[in-house]
């Protein structure tokens, strides 16, 4: 059984093919073809992710992509004679986009319905008209070629995407077997929109545990990095800064929430506590390349000491018996150093699971593990009638 998989949530645009592996007792799965068009360039001038950009950029990705996917699965053929289109059913799915109409009924004519045999595609969270053009990309495929429709949480395929084995592209079993883990597991999930503690119980049970009361981790990274003239997304330049700065009396920043007692985090003060940090060097003349290198690494120390003080309490409160790291903030290797420590200091063989490095920002290998879980758990039960299916922005766990 082969599967497409759709994230569009963000601004990835991202396309894989898996084949549901039959040949062994355990289900796993192989990847066929996996492909992510970043649109970073397009959003760096405007120093963040701009919605209706994202929207169109999805639009204008997607039906190349598809090809190329098909092709790099080996599921490409066109057809000698020009397919009828129900035009009218796609112009009503893709009324909201209609470059990606054009683009979708132009394919249709060309090419043979494909060997796919189901689509997972993310249904939030993340910007609304991105996640629509995902949606409706796949409400399309779905109608017209007659394959079902299984919507996956983007925040699940944080989780699930640290599934995939070293060097899955090129292994029979793409995946370690969804059998051998222990729950409960704690995933600190680290991205730009989201910062939550997850209470694991099974694969595909899940409760939110704890959760910023303002900006997200990768958020706080991106504007701080910003105040520090980094351009956008600046998590990983401000990581990179890091590493050349030293602790310094000047610019000593605050932990915000670590003595809460509970499970929040706030970023919102730490930037703040930046900003004028940068105002009050700059008075002094000491707001140069060497401070700011001082104070990406004083800044990403903060991050730092709060998530592995809310983890280690999340893991003794719920007794976990593994800690899971996902999100694009998760390569981060300084962060995820100290959690791994934390682990090997005060929690003695408990397994700790990070994402293969090109699998911890968006792509859709994530959203195939997560799609993956419910298939086998829900069977075709898991799967949802196309007509009625809609993106949700602010879906939870
Ligand atoms: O999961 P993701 O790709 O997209 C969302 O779902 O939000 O996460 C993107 C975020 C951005 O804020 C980016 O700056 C941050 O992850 N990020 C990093 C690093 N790499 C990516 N933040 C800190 N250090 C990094 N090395
Ligand atoms: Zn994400």
């Amino acid at each position: 059984m082969n599967i497409l998989s759709i994230e569009t949530s963000c601004d990835e645009t991202a396309l894989s093919i898996i084949q549901r592996n039959q040949s062994s007792n355990a289900p796993n799965i192989k990847v066929l073809s996996n492909l992510v068009i970043s649109q970073i360039d397009t959003h760096a001038e405007y120093g963040g992710v701009f919605p209706a950009l994202a929207k169109r950029e999805h639009a204008r990705n997607l039906c190349p992509l598809l090809v190329q996917t098909l092709k790099e699965a080996g599921l490409y053929s066109e057809t000698d004679t020009v397919a009828s289109v129900p035009s009218a059913l796609l112009k009503e799915v893709l009324h909201r986009e209609p470059e990606l109409l054009d683009k979708i009924t132009a394919l249709f004519t060309k090419i043979e319905k494909p060997e796919i045999h189901a689509i997972y595609v993310t249904q939030g969270p993340g910007l609304s008209p991105a996640l629509w053009v995902g949606v409706n990309f796949a409400r399309a495929l779905a109608l017209v070629w007659n394959i079902p429709i299984l919507p996956v949480n983007h925040m699940e395929g944080h989780i699930t995407s640290i599934l995939f084995k070293e060097d899955y592209a090129n292994k029979e079993q793409a995946l370690y077997n969804i059998d051998e883990y222990h729950f409960p597991m704690i995933a600190l999930l680290i991205s730009g929109g989201h910062t939550q503690l997850v209470l694991v119980k099974a694969w595909g049970e899940y409760e939110i545990v704890g959760e910023t009361i303002d900006d997200a981790v990768g958020e706080a990274f991106d504007k701080v990095a910003r105040m520090l003239g980094m351009s956008y997304p600046g998590g990983p330049k401000l990581s990179q800064a890091a590493l050349k700065g030293v602790p310094h009396e000047r610019v000593k920043l605050p932990r915000p929430m670590l003595s809460s007692g509970d499970l929040r985090f706030s970023f919102s003060g730490l930037k703040t506590a930046v900003r004028y940090l940068i105002d009050d060097l700059k008075e002094h003349h000491e707001f140069d390349d060497t401070m700011i290198a001082n104070i990406a690494l004083s800044f990403q120390e903060a991050v730092t000491d709060v998530l592995v003080h809310k983890t280690k309490q999340a893991m003794i409160e719920y007794g976990a018996k593994g800690l899971i790291i996902g999100g694009g903030v998760s390569a981060n290797t300084h962060i995820t150093s100290a959690l791994r420590n934390l682990l090997q200091q005060e929690f003695h063989g408990t397994p700790f699971y990070l994402p293969q490095k090109n699998l911890c920002g968006d792509n859709s290998l994530m959203i195939a593990s997560a799609g993956f879980i419910h298939h086998e758990k829900y069977g075709s039960s898991a799967f949802v009638d196309p007509d009625t299916l809609q993106a949700q922005a602010n879906l939870r766990l």
